[in-house]
């Protein structure tokens, strides 16, 4: 998908972000290796440690709908700086597709930095594989 339309569609997206505790919009799309799209919103709560991000929630449902094969993760906030994923998103990420490309927008600025989950999650936890 072309990079105005990303945008475009994530502008939307955000309206949705229910963020009244931290007033901090994030917006995420999935994108899968076929090409289709999961969108995810961060949902806090009033008790704030049930509060989930934008990419946890993209990247469930992508699974939801039956798509593991997770290439790209789309992160758009409202902040100056593009933000980097937490710690807990870059695991549940890496259960997927430990090299999966993160891409990182400012809707503000419009200034974008894009990782390799191989290099904000060197080392991720894994199971031992059981079918040994
Ligand atoms: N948040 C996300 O949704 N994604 C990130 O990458 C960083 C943080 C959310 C969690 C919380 O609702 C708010 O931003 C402030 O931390």
């Amino acid at each position: 998908m072309e990079e105005k339309e990303l945008l475009s569609l994530a502008r939307g997206i955000i309206e949705n972000s229910y963020a009244p505790y931290s007033n901090f919009r994030v917006a995420a799309i999935v994108e899968t290796r076929s090409g289709k799209l999961y969108y995810g919103v961060n949902v806090e709560n009033a008790s704030y440690g049930l509060s989930i991000c934008a990419e946890r929630v993209a990247v469930f449902n992508a699974v939801t709908h039956g798509h593991r094969d997770i290439e790209n993760v789309y992160i758009f906030t409202e902040s100056d700086q593009p933000v980097s994923p937490c710690g807990a998103c870059r695991q549940v990420i890496s259960e997927f597709n430990p090299k999966a490309t993160i891409v990182s927008y400012s809707l503000r600025t419009g200034d974008k930095v894009v990782w390799n989950l191989e290099d904000l999650l060197p080392h991720q936890f894994r199971l031992e594989d059981k079918s040994k």
